[in-house]
């Protein structure tokens, strides 16, 4: 579906007038096929790992200047974070890296660590069977540049014990070790205190009976780049080497349920990088086993370019057969891009051309290594910013697929958009259900919601909306019942059971809440927001909630304001009346232009002049947000542009504008 996104793109500046990238446009992203360059005065900068943009800019700030703070997940609040790539002059050729990367690892082999303990050797297929479904501790260990300095505090072993209550089997242990050498290059020692933290927490993974994968994290992006301009070959594959050797000594004596994985999603575009990327797996084999102890045996993750499934699928290399690892192949899936990071305005997932490009997408890689075990090793649809009966959908169908497929599944979860660590609670208890369920191959029930981007509205039977004002009636919510019938619902505050009949019927697809039972919720006097949470249980699989809101349109502090001279985050004060977030923003300029990504004209109503969130819209408890790469847009267009921002449910009349005057 990322090279589908590329496609559509391509197709639209085909069709357009545009001939190649323009301003804003994209220029690179895993699974990104299109134009790469930036018109004049534009340079491309990285948004996140699945989309890079054209830029006001000059090409000097853009090649350190990086967005991505974290693999993955849409969620706004982790710290910008410069990111570094390797300034070297002159790349090595080839041949001579891989001869240096040899002498390396001649120089050390034989000199392994020898272990007391025992090994029981497992496959790989028993292993991905084994960790499935398993859960990243992201934005954790891999935080740039120490753990702690992201959004989640150092991890405490009940943070595991919670992750076993929740049923997973297993968890990828990122670890970024970029800012944890020791000086006295060209050494490239890791402090031993650092390698005794990742071998702490690995036993605290491993003693509560888990499987798990550790790697090496965002070094990918910061000194292992093998795309940087520049990249000094020799370099990134004597270090690389290094650090594994150093890993693979520490935790040699480790037992069977831990894996490694090489290095994350390894950046890489051409046949030559992903030859670069296969040769960095040999070296890690290489180095691993030099190390000694029981790492000949243990089971490794392998990777292709950008650990996606299609540049994987293409261009991966088995192994040498004198390694004897047991291997899986570790893809990453964040697909389709619009819905995982609420570009372009999809708040919508689970049409039948959205399935069948998912199953697709799986099918490929299975059907390119039909006898080699295949682990997700991350996705995600975060809570903070997609459509609820959208996100139960994915999560439904994605592990229904991988289970087709024999893929084993480890949901990403960068401490903000799925566990709450500190509080110990999900914060979406019914994707978790979902998830889990749906492993074990239970069949869920799940709210239905408007399938295509062709209408004007989107309902959502996740929610029982009710506009403030309206006369309370019915409230009919289409459900996917999937064979199972409803046995009980209940508030989930109170306790309440509700009676069928009078307070609910059920007939083949929906649910009916009578109006008896609303107006027991809903009075004249009821505030908006969110009023009851009537949680479904069904004769099968995951329960689900109804969450009952009464709706008004948000209002805005203000409606206009000048554009300042310089770029700002422009905050709009905004008092919220029903889920306290927008859906979609829209930029219209003052000639009826599309302010940012022209292209998504040829997209449906709910998406056309639509932005994306977090790189150009966000929001908090107080404020609607624009960022400053929106309000350049408007002063590089030099136009009056209107901002729609529009709330769910969405309908033509539930949004509230702002003008920013030039
Ligand atoms: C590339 O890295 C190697 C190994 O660190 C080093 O010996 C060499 O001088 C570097 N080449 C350049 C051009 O910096
Ligand atoms: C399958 O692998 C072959 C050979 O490596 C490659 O050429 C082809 O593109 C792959 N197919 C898919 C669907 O990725
Ligand atoms: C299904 O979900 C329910 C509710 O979360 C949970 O109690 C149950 O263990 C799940 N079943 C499976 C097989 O995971
Ligand atoms: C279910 O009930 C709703 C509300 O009365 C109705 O609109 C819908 O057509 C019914 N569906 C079926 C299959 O009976
Ligand atoms: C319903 O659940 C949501 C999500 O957990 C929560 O934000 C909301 O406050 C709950 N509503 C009530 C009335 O408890
Ligand atoms: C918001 O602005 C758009 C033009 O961009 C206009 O079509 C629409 O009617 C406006 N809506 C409201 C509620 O003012």
């Amino acid at each position: 579906m990322v090279a589908r996104l590329g496609l559509l793109l391509f197709g639209a500046l085909v069709q357009g007038a545009v001939a190649a990238n323009g301003p804003y446009a994209q220029c690179g992203g895993t699974g990104y096929t299109g134009e790469t360059t930036c018109p004049s005065g534009y340079t491309c900068k990285v948004q996140n790992e699945w989309y890079y943009q054209c830029v006001p800019g000059t090409a000097a700030s853009s090649a350190v200047s990086s967005a991505r703070t974290s693999s993955s997940s849409a969620v706004s609040t982790k710290p910008s974070t410069t990111l570094v790539t390797s300034s070297t002059k002159s790349a090595s050729t080839s041949a001579s890296a891989s001869a240096s990367a040899s002498a390396s690892a001649s120089a050390t082999s034989g000199a392994g660590v020898k272990c007391t303990g025992t090994f029981t050797p497992v496959s790989a297929s028993a292993f991905v069977k084994n960790i499935n479904p398993g859960w990243n501790l992201g934005n954790t260990l891999d935080a740039v540049e120490d753990e702690g300095d992201w959004n989640n505090p150092k991890v405490t072993a009940d943070t595991f014990d919670d992750i076993k209550a929740a049923g997973f089997k297993g968890v990828r242990l990122p670890v970024t070790w970029a800012y944890h050498f020791t000086t006295g290059s060209p050494s490239w020692d890791v402090d031993p205190a650092w390698l005794q933290r990742v071998s702490d927490v690995t036993d605290m993974i491993t003693t509560r009976g888990f499987y798990t994968i550790v790697n090496v994290h965002h070094d990918s992006w910061v000194w292992a780049d093998v795309t940087a301009a520049g990249a000094n070959l020799t370099m990134i594959e004597e270090k690389f080497y290094r650090l594994w050797y150093q890993i693979g000594t520490k935790l040699a004596c480790k037992g069977s349920q831990v894996a490694f994985e090489p290095i994350n999603e390894p950046p890489g575009t051409t046949a030559a990088h992903a030859d670069e990327i296969n040769k960095l797996n040999t070296i890690f084999l290489q180095a691993i086993s030099d190390a000694g102890g029981f790492n000949a045996q243990r089971v490794v993750t392998l990777v292709g370019a950008g650990e996606d499934s299609i540049k994987t699928s293409q261009w991966f290399k088995r192994p040498d057969a004198k390694f004897k690892n047991p291997w899986a192949i570790q893809y990453h899936y964040y697909s389709p891009y619009d819905f995982i990071f609420s570009a372009w305005g999809k708040t919508i997932w689970g049409s039948d051309a959205d399935k069948a490009a998912l199953d697709a997408d799986f099918a490929a890689i299975r059907n390119n290594f039909t006898d080699v075990p295949l682990i997700i090793g991350e996705w995600d649809a975060s809570y903070t910013n997609t459509e609820t009966a959208a996100r139960w959908k994915y999560f439904d169908f994605l592990i229904r697929t991988a289970n087709k497929y024999n893929t084993a599944t480890v949901l990403w979860d960068n401490g903000l958009d799925q566990f709450d660590r500190i509080n110990h609670v999900w914060r979406d208890p019914t994707v978790l259900s979902i998830l889990t369920n749906t492993t074990a191959g239970t069949t869920n029930s799940l709210p239905d919601s408007t399938t295509d981007g062709s209408v004007t509205t989107q309902f959502s039977s996740a929610y029982a909306y009710h506009k403030a004002g309206d006369a309370v009636t019915d409230v009919v919510l289409p459900y996917l019942f999937n064979g199972n019938t409803v046995s009980s619902i209940k508030n989930a505050k109170t306790g309440a059971v509700l009676t069928k009949g009078a307070d609910y019927s059920t007939n083949s697809s929906a649910i009916i809440l009578t109006s008896a039972f609303v107006k027991t919720v809903i009075t004249s006097s009821t505030a908006t927001g969110s009023l009851a949470n009537l949680t479904v249980t069904f004769s099968s699989g995951a329960p689900n909630t109804i969450e009952v809101v009464q709706y008004a349109t948000p209002v805005l502090g203000s409606t206009t304001a000048k554009l300042p001279a310089t770029s700002a985050d422009l905050p709009i004060p905004i008092t919220w009346k029903g889920q306290s977030r927008p859906a979609a923003v829209k930029a219209i300029k003052s000639d009826g232009g599309i302010l940012i990504d022209d292209w998504t004209q040829y997209l449906g109503p709910l998406q056309q002049g639509r932005m994306t969130y977090s790189g150009q819209w966000d929001w908090d408890a107080n404020n609607v947000i624009l960022k400053a790469t929106v309000l350049d847009a408007v002063r590089s267009a030099g136009k009056t542009t209107t901002f729609t921002f529009e709330f769910y449910p969405r309908e033509p009349t539930n949004v509230a504008n702002f003008t920013l005057t030039v």
